[in-house]
């Protein structure tokens, strides 16, 4: 098969990349990826050397460019990763939210009921069903749980998710969506929470803690994130649609302090910040739908997880410094330069 991966070049993409080149040695799979900042040719170095690889730099909104790629590519399946991914980004910036998660998807499934797929992936977030409240633990995201956005991203994201269902059913395009909870692991770009504390603990630099830090998100190692996408797009049926988590929710301030201690630096470099606008409290998924159906379920707990992810960070300095030398200073610049301190 001939799997399409937009998006290969960022954080899950990439991973998904490399999950289906080691599980699934017959299928040819081809990145097609912007390269917008979040975009990174170093992390397909070891992929371009796989016969069975193949990148195509292209914009998801730009629809000659997605007709050439199916032309050439005949893509049997499609996934979609590439999207505007950080929250604080999109309260600057929803435009370009709006253009890239809302249509790109529709350009890239208008190329699909053009040419003929047999199968369209959208890969979307918990972020979509808003959030819950602290003080009830007992309360998970469903796949039925009411879409109630809260920032620029999580609406584009929920727009996009309404539009596959839409084709799904008018145009009967084999679909399906997967909605899952925060993700961390190798190739995370350090704009996010747990790679940008890993970075700044190394530099003894503050970590900047969004409010008092009670927030709590729910983590799932990417590489089971990967195994879920490839059983849906495998196994599922078109129109389906699964919730993807572990439960592993953790509070923001504990996974800081869970950083610090594993690289030894003290608590004392934690700075309490400006909080996040529309800061959603909490995410927690119940992903009981795909461990029934399809027999997910994830492999690696978050105690293991968090270990291999510091010392991905460790040995693959080369790889960050590489993207914090560049535009990215003027991005914290602009992000935590003028954020009061609590
Ligand atoms: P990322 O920001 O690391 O990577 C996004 C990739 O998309 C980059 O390689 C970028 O170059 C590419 N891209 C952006 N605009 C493009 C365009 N117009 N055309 C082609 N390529 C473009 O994102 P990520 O964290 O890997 O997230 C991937 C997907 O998973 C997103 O759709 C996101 O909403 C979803 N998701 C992320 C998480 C998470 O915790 N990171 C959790 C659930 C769902
Ligand atoms: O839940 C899935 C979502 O998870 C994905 O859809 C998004 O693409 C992904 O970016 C992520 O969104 P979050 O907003 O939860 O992730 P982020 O790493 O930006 O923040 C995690 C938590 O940490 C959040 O409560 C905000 C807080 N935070 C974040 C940063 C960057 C801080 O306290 N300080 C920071 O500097």
């Amino acid at each position: 098969m001939n799997i399409v991966v937009t998006g290969g070049a960022g954080f899950i993409g990439s991973n998904f990349v490399y999950y289906e080149l080691a599980n699934h040695i017959d299928d040819t799979i081809i990145c097609y990826d912007a390269l917008t900042y979040a975009g990174n040719l170093e992390t397909l170095d070891a992929a371009m050397k796989n016969p069975k690889f193949k990148f195509v730099k292209g914009d998801i909104t730009n629809r000659e460019e997605v007709n050439a790629l199916f032309k050439n590519e005949k893509p049997d399946i499609v996934v979609n990763f590439a999207a505007e991914s950080h929250v604080d980004r999109s309260i600057n910036n929803p435009d370009l939210f709006l253009r890239t998660n809302i249509m790109g998807t529709c350009v890239l499934m208008d190329a699909c009921r053009k040419y003929g797929i047999k199968r369209y992936h959208q890969v979307s977030t918990d972020e979509v069903y808003g959030d819950l409240p602290l003080e009830r633990p007992d309360l998970f995201f469903t796949e039925t749980t009411n879409l109630h956005t809260s920032s620029p991203y999580s609406a584009s994201k929920a727009s996009a998710d309404l539009l596959v269902m839409a084709y799904h059913r008018t145009y009967d395009l084999p679909c399906s969506i997967s909605r899952c909870s925060n993700n961390y692991g190798p190739y995370h770009f350090p704009e996010k929470l747990i790679p940008l504390m890993i970075i700044n603990a190394l530099h003894d630099k503050k970590l900047p803690v969004y409010g008092a830090g009670e927030n709590v998100r729910d983590w799932l190692y990417v590489e089971d994130h990967c195994s879920a996408i490839d059983l849906i797009i495998r196994k599922g049926k078109a129109g389906d649609l699964f919730n993807i988590g572990g439960h592993n929710e953790k509070r923001n301030i504990d996974v800081v302090k869970i950083i610090l201690k594993a690289l030894d630096k003290p608590e004392s470099l934690i700075e309490h910040v400006t909080d996040r606008k529309g800061h959603d409290r909490r995410y927690a998924i119940d992903p009981t739908k795909i461990k029934n159906e399809l027999g997910w379920s994830p492999k690696i707990n978050f105690d293991d997880g968090i270990k291999k992810t510091i010392n991905w960070y460790l040995t693959h300095k080369e790889w960050w410094e590489h993207i914090i030398s560049g535009d990215y200073q003027e991005y914290y610049k602009t992000m935590y330069g003028n954020r009061a301190k609590l």
